[in-house]
């Protein structure tokens, strides 16, 4: 069972979701099939994947009913004018044969575009009802802080792992209510050989990759790692039912 954290939006969003960054075509396809099957209900995505096409045609395949999945999507930085967030984020719903998707996220910050006129183009879209929650990705506190004055900003999506985390972005965002989520949870697998991690992981019993999802879900970050193969895909959906101690999540915080 995934557990969920409630946005200020009002919506549940589940902390487990699938990346799907890099998967593309029949692999994309698949991938999201064998999560789908496992249990896996969010789907993190982006115009820039080039992958929504494939996503919204096996959901649909797999008659999935829409109310029981959370997508996210991402307008990407060279589309932040009002015009632009409405007609990438109407191609976006195009390609996925979507009536909404749950999250709307700013793909990158741009200093280009005021972010007054991108989120009230989001807001516009969220009055609509064609997106739930609205937030942002790849932003400090200082944006956030800025949002935050313009639009009720639900997610903040940054690189988040073992060795590389900020106490003090995650501290700003639990006192406003900005779910915070890690991309790159695995830090690309890279972490998985570290040998803090390994320790933790023998302890418990548990896979290297398990260890540092729990890590980031015990302090109720959503995690949306990318896996690709049945047996990925599995491990990194039980970490629900069995907990760090302290002196683990210490120990795994001072990982440089
Ligand atoms: N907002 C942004 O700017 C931004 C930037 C980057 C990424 N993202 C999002 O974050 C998602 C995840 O990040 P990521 O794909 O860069 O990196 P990641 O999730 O940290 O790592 C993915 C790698 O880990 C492997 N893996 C997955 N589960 C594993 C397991 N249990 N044991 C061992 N290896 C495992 C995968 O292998 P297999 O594929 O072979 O299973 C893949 O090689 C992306 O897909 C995307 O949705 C967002």
């Amino acid at each position: 069972m995934i557990d969920s954290i409630s946005l200020i939006s009002g919506h549940p969003m589940p902390l487990l979701g699938l990346g799907t960054w890099q998967l593309r075509g029949q692999a994309c396809k698949k991938a999201v099939q064998m999560a789908y099957e496992l249990g896996y209900r969010h789907f993190d995505t982006a115009w820039l994947y080039q992958n929504q096409q494939e996503i919204g045609e096996i959901l649909r395949e797999l008659r999935v009913d829409r109310s029981d999945i959370f997508l996210t999507s991402k307008i990407w930085r060279d589309s932040l004018t009002a015009s632009l967030v409405k007609s990438q984020f109407q191609l976006c719903l195009d390609h996925l044969q979507m009536d909404y998707v749950d999250l709307l996220l700013i793909h990158w910050p741009s200093p280009e575009v005021p972010l007054t006129e991108t989120l009230n183009a989001f807001m516009e879209l969220h009055q609509q009802g064609r997106v739930k929650s609205i937030g942002v990705s790849n932003f400090d506190i200082d944006l956030i802080e800025e949002a935050r004055a313009i639009a009720p900003i639900s997610v903040n999506q940054v690189e988040c792992h073992i060795g590389h985390h900020s106490p003090e972005l995650q501290a700003y965002c639990q006192q406003h209510q900005v779910a915070i989520t890690a991309y790159c949870p695995l830090a690309k697998q890279s972490i998985l050989s570290h040998p803090t991690v390994l320790s933790v992981a023998e302890q418990q019993q548990r896979t290297a990759a398990q260890v540092a999802l729990r890590w980031l879900v015990q302090k109720k970050i959503i995690v949306i790692p990318k896996a690709s193969s049945h047996s990925h895909l599995k491990d990194n959906l039980d970490i629900f039912d069995w907990q760090l101690d302290d002196a683990q999540m210490n120990l795994l915080d001072s990982v440089n």
